[in-house]
């Protein structure tokens, strides 16, 4: 097999992304619509066939697809600075600032289950507010706390209108607002927070597809881990790679063929 751990670790955030919040997206979005439709027909036939416990089951789905999506966004976080953290063994170095990051990592994911649980307006006010503030200091971890010359988090490119850690930041925000505001859905008979709540989340869902599309590029890109060391050698400005150093040739034989072998040639021979 040609993926190490650190790879197989690599793979536990696109593949949940994909069975998980993904789906999930599709339900809540056919819901999302049938909700609206149900709402317009009964207001203006008085009746619909659409039965009326989809707008629950859009937000109880809703709440789920909210907590994989901040789940999903700290693994993408976690695991390069985790990395970082063991590759520079930066718990010699640094032991209070990591002792922080861990300590903001608890206080996110409290708020966030306080989150869930609050109905006041006010409280839902303060755990959105603290949650999306841990998902952006922690998004930031290595260059806000750690200070860390080299990011560790490092594919927030500047070509920032096609980033997965922009995209994927916002749209979480995105999603721990739908939470705070549920209560004032149902309670607005003017349906502002509806609305606020609809253009939001066709927001969250254009961003959502580009999710789909700068993660799937980021996995063609980012080689595996024992590639690194030659792969990051390469110019991508000018799309060059050093040339391999030239074959040794002596006169009289043939120019020997490279030392490891294509994965072509290692599969089953065909006989
Ligand atoms: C991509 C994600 C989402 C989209 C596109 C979306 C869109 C919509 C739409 C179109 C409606 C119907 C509005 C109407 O009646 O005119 C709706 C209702 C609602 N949504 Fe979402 N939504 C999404 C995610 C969420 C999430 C994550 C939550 C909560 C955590 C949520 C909570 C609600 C609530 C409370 C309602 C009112 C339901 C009712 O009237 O029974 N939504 N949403
Ligand atoms: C809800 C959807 C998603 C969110 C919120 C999200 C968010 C993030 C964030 C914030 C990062 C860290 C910054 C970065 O390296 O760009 C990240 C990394 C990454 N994401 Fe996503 N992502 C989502 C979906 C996907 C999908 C669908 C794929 C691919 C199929 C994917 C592939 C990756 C890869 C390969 C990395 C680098 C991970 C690493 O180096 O450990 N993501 N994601």
């Amino acid at each position: 097999m040609y993926l190490a751990l650190k790879d197989i670790l690599r793979l536990i955030h696109p593949i949940l992304a994909v069975l998980v919040v993904f789906p999930l997206i599709g339900i809540v979005v056919f819901m999302a619509w049938q909700t609206r439709q149900r709402r317009l027909q009964v207001a203006a036939e008085g009746k619909s066939k659409i039965p009326p416990v989809v707008g629950q089951e859009h937000v109880q789905l809703g709440r789920w697809l909210a907590a994989a999506v901040v789940l999903v966004e700290l693994l993408g976080i976690s695991r390069p600075m985790l990395d970082r953290v063991m590759q520079d063994q930066l718990w010699q170095t640094v032991p209070f600032k990591l002792t922080l990051i861990a300590l903001l990592y608890l206080a996110t994911i409290a708020s966030l289950v306080l989150l869930y649980r609050a109905r006041p307006k006010r409280w839902r006010a303060v755990f959105a507010t603290l949650t999306g503030m841990g998902i952006v200091i922690l998004s930031y971890q290595d260059l806000a706390i750690l200070q860390l010359a080299n990011p560790a988090i490092y594919r927030r490119n500047e070509e920032w209108l096609l980033s997965h850690f922009y995209y994927g930041v916002t749209v979480t925000l995105l999603m721990v607002f739908s939470l705070a505001i549920i209560q004032d859905i149902y309670q607005d008979r003017e349906n502002r927070w509806r609305t606020v709540h609809i253009v939001l989340n066709s927001i969250a869902l254009l961003l959502f597809v580009g999710q789909g599309i700068t993660g799937t590029r980021d996995l063609l890109e980012i080689p595996l881990s024992w590639q690194e060391p030659h792969i990051y050698q390469c110019d991508y400005a000018n799309k060059k790679c050093p040339e391999p150093p030239p074959a040794k040739q002596s006169r009289g034989t043939l120019p020997s063929f490279p030392a490891t072998p294509s994965p072509l040639a290692l599969s089953p021979s065909r006989e």
